[in-house]
């Protein structure tokens, strides 16, 4: 069977796709290179186009049973100083995949969304069942494509497995692939940085939130433990699952100071910080109630936050060795 990867040259996509490879799928990346890096795609067919371009999507869906889905925009902050880059990537380029896939006779789909599109909830740990307001133009976008999927499946027989993943991090345990964000904005990577030989300095954006120690509280998931979660989606829609919105957390929250904890316990060094403003649309507290995926996937989180920060912390000091090969 075969799976096409949109977004497969980025952090998330890079990792399914090796664990859809190690299940026995054949895998097709398929990546504008525009925020990702062609290191993450050694050894896999890479077609380099836009989901955005119908004639470049036509000849590669005749070749896939089923897609998956990552290729968007995903800085919060930046949706909101341009959003019309989100809506036009993560909005247009979606519908020409998602309608490209269907004329060609896809039926299964796996999504890649996010627990922004709850915005700020009410009750946490959050299920599937809150409301969704997103609060920021990213979390919006992520929405529509929800939605979309919702209609078209009802109207087209399409099935759907959208995962809505908490804070993604850490990085393969092989240590070939890893987070490459330019920028990078993501907290651990972040920290790790501020912990390593240089003059990085975290800054911890608030710590005035009301929470135990004042610091915002998410649920940080390792992005091996989001791939698996991927290769059983396929395996459910294969075996006739129908279509379902799930979470992707450990049920477990962390917060910042929490975080720089275990970087200095990892890497044996202080993490360089100082304390600034919050930063404008951090909810407080965001975990995941997860039970969902575990009934329907009978899957669950197994990485541990230390492993999260230890793989991630080897990925950084391979990824900082290495020359640039993009
Ligand atoms: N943080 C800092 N300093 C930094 C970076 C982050 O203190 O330099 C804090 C943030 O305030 C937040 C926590 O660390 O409390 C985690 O921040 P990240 O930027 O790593 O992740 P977010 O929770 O902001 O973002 C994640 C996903 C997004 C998703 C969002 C939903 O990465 O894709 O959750 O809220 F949209």
């Amino acid at each position: 069977m075969a799976i096409l990867v949109t977004g497969g040259a980025g952090y998330i996509g890079s990792h399914a796709a090796r664990a859809l490879r190690r299940s026995g799928y054949e895998v097709i990346l398929y990546d504008n290179l525009s925020t990702s890096d062609r290191r993450l795609t050694e050894g896999f067919e890479l077609v380099t186009a836009d989901i955005a371009d119908e004639q470049a999507l036509k000849p590669v869906l005749k070749r896939v049973d089923a897609v998956m889905h990552f290729a968007a925009h995903a800085y919060v902050g930046e949706s909101v100083e341009n959003p019309r880059k989100y809506f036009r990537n993560n909005v247009e380029g979606g519908l020409c995949l998602l309608n490209t896939a269907l004329d060609a006779g896809i039926r299964r789909f796996v999504f890649s969304s996010t627990c922004a599109v709850y915005g700020v909830p009410a009750q946490i740990p959050i299920k599937e069942e809150t409301q969704r307001q997103p609060v920021n133009p990213y979390g919006v976008t992520k929405l529509f494509f929800e939605n979309a999927l919702e209609a078209y499946g009802r109207a087209y027989g399409l099935r759907f497995v959208c995962l809505r993943y908490f804070n993604a991090a850490g990085a393969d345990e092989g240590g070939e692939i890893g987070e490459l964000h330019d920028p990078e904005t993501h907290l651990i990577p972040l920290a790790l940085a501020a912990a390593a030989p240089g003059d990085r300095e975290l800054q911890i954006f608030g710590t005035d939130y009301p929470t135990a120690d004042g610091t915002c509280i998410r649920d940080y998931i390792h992005v091996n433990d989001l791939a698996d979660a991927h290769v059983r989606s396929l395996q459910y829609l294969e075996k006739g699952g129908h279509s379902v919105e799930l979470n992707l957390g450990t049920g477990q929250g962390h917060s910042v100071y929490e975080i720089l904890q275990m970087t200095e316990t990892v890497t044996g060094a202080a993490v360089r910080r100082r304390v600034v403003p919050r930063r404008h649309g951090d909810p407080p507290v965001l975990i995941a109630d997860a039970t969902r995926a575990q009934r329907m996937l009978g899957w669950k989180a197994t990485r541990s936050l230390r492993d999260i920060v230890s793989t991630a912390w080897n990925w950084m000091q391979k990824a900082r060795s290495e020359p640039q090969r993009a």
